[in-house]
């Protein structure tokens, strides 16, 4: 075998990316009937382009001539860029305490770790917590990389049975943590679910882990996956956590919210009211060197800290929501409301069979030339994503295709 025996079994078993297969066959499907004839919901590839403030800030780093600026850095990243992540975070996690104020501190540069991505993030986390068989827990549905990411370290990922609204199941957490437990991911609002957990929900949530943290010693950490956190409609946020719960981190990007996948620019930040909030910086910091990333792009890192906060109007995905979801409605399928994110989780139409097989419909819709991906690949048999990062023609085109789709399979 010319390559490791766990790496061949991920990329051809079931595990292997469903989705990226779908976007592969909705290239060759446009290249066959016409790119207005195939309706690919297929992946989480923003449509809109960066607006013209990351542009003027794109060609103004561009133009910069400073000596050294294409040179190594500080594996962390520049501190300048790390201190406007630390002001982001503070705005978002509503935090402006001083320094031993513990819950409610504020965070300085000294608390951010830029990252390739917020998948890089999340493999400087995974790999600066876990210790070989440490559990990581993370509620369905959830997004599909996340078992390689805790694996490529040692840690085995657990999933959680969700409430029938998709929240997260307090009782399947409680019921899920011992001493393994290093940490829950939350990922709100969620792909693929759109949904945003409620205040209640993660009040609850912390108080399960307090208490477990209480008689066992182990706090487990909470991550907070959080690259669409701007993109929410009807005025709802997700909660704020750190002011909540000190063992709290945040992974994101700049990948939806800017629509700067490919740049792969992202950080970690770190709850300042953390317990072993240095010695987890560091961890964080070398394992990104020792992970061969060694340190997140240079350019885009002074890009993002010149407009991180410039105002992006994301009215065109709640306009492209709402018309896939007259698009489905009137198909007769059924879905979760979506609160946020640029996805439409849906549930599979049963037939006279009573078949609700994912996969099944999802190869049946491909016969209508309608990409989207099985439920299964997000921990939720009997559902199917839309990512609705597509053009409005293309949903409203879509509506027919949908509804002979279902027509045909019920
Ligand atoms: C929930 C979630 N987390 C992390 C990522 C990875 O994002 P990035 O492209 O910034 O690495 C994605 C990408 O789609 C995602 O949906």
């Amino acid at each position: 075998m010319a390559v490791a025996n766990d790496i061949y079994k991920k990329m051809t078993g079931p595990g292997a990316s469903v989705i990226r297969k779908m976007f592969e066959e909705g290239a060759q499907l446009k290249k066959v009937y016409g790119e207005d004839k195939v309706f690919d919901f297929s992946i989480g590839n923003p449509d809109l382009e960066p607006v013209q403030a990351v542009e003027q800030a794109v060609l103004e780093v561009a133009n910069d001539r400073t000596k050294g600026r294409h040179g190594y850095m500080p594996n962390a990243g520049y501190t300048e860029v790390r201190q406007a992540m630390a002001e982001k975070t503070n705005f978002e996690q509503n935090l402006s305490g001083k320094p031993g104020t513990g819950l409610g501190e504020a965070l300085t540069a000294k608390h951010i770790v830029m990252a390739c991505g917020a998948a890089g993030a999340l493999n400087s986390v995974f790999k600066a917590i876990l210790n070989t068989g440490d559990e990581v827990l993370v509620p369905v549905p959830y997004f599909v990389e996340y078992g390689h990411y805790v694996s490529n370290h040692g840690g085995k990922l657990r999933t959680l049975t969700a409430t029938e609204d998709l929240s997260i199941d307090i009782t399947a957490v409680k019921k899920s943590l011992n001493e393994r437990t290093a940490a829950i991911i939350i990922n709100s609002p969620n792909n693929p679910s759109g949904k945003i957990y409620t205040k209640e929900n993660m009040s609850d949530l912390v108080k399960v882990l307090n208490e477990h943290g209480k008689t066992t010693g182990r706090y487990p950490y909470i991550i907070l996956d959080e690259p669409y956190r701007a993109i929410c409609y009807n005025g709802k946020n997700p909660v704020s956590m750190f002011p909540l719960y000190s063992e709290s981190i945040v992974v994101t990007s700049f990948a939806k919210n800017l629509s700067l996948p490919g740049e792969r620019l992202g950080y970690i930040a770190v709850n300042p009211a953390c317990k072993d909030v240095d010695v987890l910086v560091n961890a964080c910091i070398f394992s990104t060197r020792i992970l061969g990333y060694v340190n997140a792009p240079a350019m885009f890192q002074k890009v993002a800290a010149k407009c991180w906060n410039c105002d992006v109007d994301y009215s065109s995905y709640i306009n492209r929501m709402k018309e896939i979801t007259r698009a489905v409605s009137s198909a007769g399928i059924e879905f979760i409301e979506p609160e946020g994110t640029f996805y439409l989780f849906c549930k599979v139409p049963s037939n006279k069979k009573g078949d609700k097989d994912d996969f099944a419909f999802c190869n049946h819709l491909k016969k209508y030339n309608i990409l989207v991906a099985p439920g299964t690949g997000f921990g939720c048999p009997g559902y199917f994503r839309i990512a609705y990062c597509v053009s409005e023609k293309t949903i409203r085109n879509s509506a027919g295709a949908f509804k002979k789709a279902v027509e045909d399979w019920i």
